[in-house]
């Protein structure tokens, strides 16, 4: 699906205006205590719990603000990046879990920039809406022609769709000005509020369906289009919430791109630029620890502690960053000794399978008539309880071998299919004519969103701080970015005391005047 060219070329100049904004103020953090009312000494000693895109841009801020002294220590179960992986197939790596990035996702952009990666531009596939019985919809190669069909079908639902992302797009941008100027927010929907004001807040609490049908949209239109975009990206319907909806349809946007050699290596790079230590451990608690000091004062630290494959160990810390779903005991974390105790979180993960097909589609299945001819390399899916995945699409390597692209017969590709459940050596052969070779990976891919929702806190105790709040808004990779960074600039403010940069009302209206 693509956009209009003038869009595109809009959103391209509004991001060259923004990354401007961010360069020019970020030299302005050095230094700057002096001008708190709490003059202190640095922490010690900084722990982050889990080393996926939340963990380490978490490192990558957090070592910005409070300089190279601090020891900031990372705790990784698994492996680095976490629901940033690929699978092997047939010798090659394909993206498994978070695959694409939006050319709005200033974090996910300066990153790669800042470690000298490469992109890779995703590349422009034919889609075809599939509702169990037969294609709604198909995207042909000719441009014109696309949009005559979706002014026939839809009247004019696409093009202000497309506007109706863009105004979003556009206050959500606003997050990467108050960051620049050190702004932070202590819950998720204050963040929201100084964003997008009441209308953001709002979003959490109705589903897409509901708000896209009261901005007039037709149900025909959100049948068809929205709800197959929140089956691919969130493997749910259109009740999911109105601003994961919108970051979700977004996602049909062009431009998108991916990091070549697999998303993950962001998280390797953030993890060795930030100079966090990296330990290899599962943390099973976290106890707040109150220790008498040389002045007859107490102070307080919280000890962690893991298991790694050498026994159990612990540490002291003043400050924790958790980078990981604490839902349902996802991440086996006990919190002993809080007072008040630490709240728990009861959101289900959705289970997403995302399997990996070496083979040739079998287009009758599709109620294809003539199979030669079958040119989509991209199929998404209606709700219809009968259908048993959620889409399938044609991908190429993280990484391109030699100087060419791979040759790859239009009949015998690599196809990513996401599934609610496993698929079964029958489902393998109705959606394919022949296959060789099939991987899968199993996910707890991103909360099931049922709207209202009520975000966790983003202080989850005095100095504790939960990354992963954000989610409940919204899951992607640049949502945990921000989150990141928001928390390190909590974290910096309530160390020293800066109250002036936190929560502040109608960030917009004052930082207008400022450069
Ligand atoms: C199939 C799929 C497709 C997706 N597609 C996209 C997409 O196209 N674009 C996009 O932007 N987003 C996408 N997402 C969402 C995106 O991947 C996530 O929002 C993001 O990666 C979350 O990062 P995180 O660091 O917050 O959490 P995670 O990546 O889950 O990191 C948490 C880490 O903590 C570790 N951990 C947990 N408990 C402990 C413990 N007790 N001790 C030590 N370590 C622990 C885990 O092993 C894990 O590595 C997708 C997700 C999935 C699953
Ligand atoms: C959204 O719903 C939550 C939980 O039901 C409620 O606490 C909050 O006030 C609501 N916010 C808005 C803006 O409606
Ligand atoms: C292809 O799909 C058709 C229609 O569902 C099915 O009858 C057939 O068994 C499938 N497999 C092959 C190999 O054609
Ligand atoms: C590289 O490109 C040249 C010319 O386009 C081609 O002849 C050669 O086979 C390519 N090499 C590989 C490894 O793809």
């Amino acid at each position: 699906m693509s956009r209009t060219a003038a869009l595109s070329l809009c959103s391209f100049l509004l991001c060259s205006l923004w990354i401007g904004t961010q360069w020019g103020s970020t030299s302005k953090a050095r230094g700057e205590e002096e001008g708190g009312q709490q003059l202190r000494y640095p922490p010690n000693k900084i722990a982050i719990i889990g080393a996926g895109i939340g963990g380490t841009s978490a490192a990558f801020f957090l070592r910005q603000k409070f300089g190279r002294d601090v020891q900031i220590d990372i705790f990784e179960r698994g492996e680095v990046g976490g629901r940033l992986a690929t699978v092997n197939l047939e010798g090659l790596e394909y993206e498994a879990g978070g695959s694409i990035i939006h050319p709005l996702n200033l974090h996910m952009k300066n990153f790669v920039k800042d470690l000298g990666l490469s992109v890779c531009q995703s590349q422009t596939s034919l889609t075809g809406i599939y509702n169990g019985e037969e294609f709604v919809f198909e995207e042909s190669e000719w441009f014109i022609i696309n949009i005559i069909k979706l002014i026939w079908k839809y009247g004019f639902n696409f093009l202000r769709m497309y506007m109706w992302v863009e105004d979003i797009m556009d206050k959500f941008m606003r997050i990467y000005r108050y960051q620049s100027f050190e702004y932070s927010f202590s819950t998720v929907e204050s963040l929201l509020h100084a964003i997008g004001g009441n209308d953001f807040t709002h979003k959490i609490n109705c589903t897409i369906d509901e708000i896209m049908q009261r901005a007039g949209f037709s149900q025909k239109f959100i049948h068809e289009i929205v709800t197959p975009a929140m089956r691919v990206n969130y493997g749910q319907n259109a009740k999911i919430n109105g601003f994961v909806g919108a970051v979700s349809l977004a996602g049909t946007d062009s431009g998108l791109w991916a990091v070549e050699g697999g998303n993950k290596r962001v998280c390797s790079g953030l993890l060795y630029s930030s100079k966090a230590q990296f330990i290899l451990g599962t943390v099973f608690s976290i106890e707040e620890k109150t220790r008498p000091r040389r002045t007859g004062s107490t102070l307080k630290l919280f000890e962690v502690s893991y298991q790694t494959a050498s026994g159990t160990l612990s540490n002291l810390y003043d400050i924790i960053v958790i980078a990981t779903p604490l839902d349902n005991g996802m991440s086996g974390i006990n919190f002993l000794n809080f007072n008040p105790p630490i709240e728990t979180f009861h959101k289900h993960y959705q289970h997403i399978v995302s399997t990996f097909i070496h083979g040739c589609i079998n287009a009758s299945f599709f109620g294809w008539q003539e199979p030669p001819a079958f040119s989509l390399s991209g199929i998404l899916t209606t709700e219809n309880s009968k259908l048993f995945v959620n889409s399938i699409g044609a991908v190429s390597p993280v990484k391109v071998e030699g100087n060419g692209t791979v040759e790859q017969a239009a009949s015998h590709r690599i196809w990513k299919v996401f599934s609610p459940k496993s698929l079964t050596e029958e489902q393998l052969r109705l959606l394919f004519v022949s296959y060789d070779s099939v991987s899968e990976r199993k996910w707890l891919a991103y909360p099931q969103y049922n709207p209202p929702e009520k975000c966790p806190p983003i202080i989850l105790h005095d100095r504790m701080y939960y990354i992963n709040a954000i989610e409940r808004a919204a899951s992607a990779m640049e949502m945990s970015a921000i989150a990141a960074k928001n928390v390190a600039l909590l974290a910096h403010h309530h160390w020293y005391g800066k109250v002036d940069r936190i929560d502040q009302e109608d960030l917009h209206e004052k930082l207008k005047s400022e450069l």
